[in-house]
């Protein structure tokens, strides 16, 4: 019995977005239902079919194809460079690769500051052209006209708050809210999206009692990355997950695997192989 069954015995477990049965494509009405129930969940990055489709095979409900594709995938320093054509090319990669999970596609910096207009016709281009189901934006209140307009078009908006690495050039990669003031317009920002129309708040990099609290005032799920134990759901970066991301990973990341290990002892084994006349054998040799 998981840990929320022995805790509420009434929930249908049938239901649960991880570890439930359900095998048809998980929606918003399905993350709404989750925060009533009061299951926690997991979401994690992707940028690729094949990646995806070992994390809709391991129950992941949600994939977000972010724009950290900048720096985990693209070789860029940060995601600012990354463009509309390269979220359409890996966003549809990523539908192809899952069957289950909710798909989230990043509207990358440049593809809606402009305007609803901008946003729409951009968020239109990943629904239509990618296949996602929904689409993620940064921004409280500066993103709200463009919030209500997808919205009301039909495309559900996730929002993102506290750290918005979009705004890496002004902002700086530090925690959020700490003052009482930087507090307070984070629960207006997060409160402002979710009368908007949005089915979810990415909350990053934000003190864990600030993001317990805006947890505790919203009816729509915060989904936190270094924001402590207290908000609804929880999301990584899958190259830090995995520990394939060379170099210093946040201190909020934890690292289940060590793929940049098992990946470079696998090639230097290859090229051992070649080297010595091992490889290839009798075996994989046709006559
Ligand atoms: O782009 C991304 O991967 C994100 C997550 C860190 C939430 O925005």
């Amino acid at each position: 019995m998981t840990l929320q069954a022995a805790q509420n015995p009434s929930a249908d477990s049938s239901k649960a977005l991880y570890g439930g049965k359900g095998t048809r494509r998980i929606t918003v009405h399905d993350i709404a239902a989750a925060k009533t129930r009061g299951e926690k969940w997991p979401m994690l990055t992707a940028y690729d079919a094949m990646t995806a489709s070992v994390f809709d095979e391991a129950g992941i409900p949600v994939i977000l194809v972010g724009d950290s594709m900048g720096n985990c995938h693209l070789g860029y320093d940060t995601t600012v460079p990354v463009t509309m054509d390269e979220m359409t090319l890996l966003s549809a990669a990523v539908v192809r690769g899952t069957r289950r999970a909710l798909v989230v596609g990043d509207l990358p910096f440049g593809s809606y500051q402009e305007g609803p207009v901008q946003a729409l016709r951009n968020a239109t281009r990943l629904v239509k052209d990618a296949g996602v189901g929904a689409i993620k934006l940064e921004g409280g209140e500066r993103s709200l006209p463009q919030t209500e307009l997808l919205v009301q078009a039909g495309i559900p908006v996730m929002s993102h708050l506290g750290l918005t690495p979009q705004s890496v050039n002004t902002m700086g990669y530090r925690v959020q809210g700490r003052s009482d003031e930087a507090a307070h317009k984070l629960l207006r920002d997060a409160k402002a999206a979710q009368d908007a129309g949005a089915f979810a708040v990415v909350l990053e990099l934000v003190p864990a009692e600030l993001a317990a609290e805006v947890t505790r005032s919203l009816h729509i799920p915060t989904i936190g990355i270094g924001a402590g134990a207290g908000t609804d759901a929880q999301v990584l970066v899958w190259t830090d997950m995995a520990g394939l991301t060379g170099g210093k990973v946040p201190r909020f990341t934890k690292q289940y695997a060590n793929l940049r290990e098992t990946l470079g002892d696998a090639a230097r084994a290859f090229a051992e192989d070649v080297g010595g006349g091992v490889f290839p054998a009798e075996e994989h040799t046709f006559h």
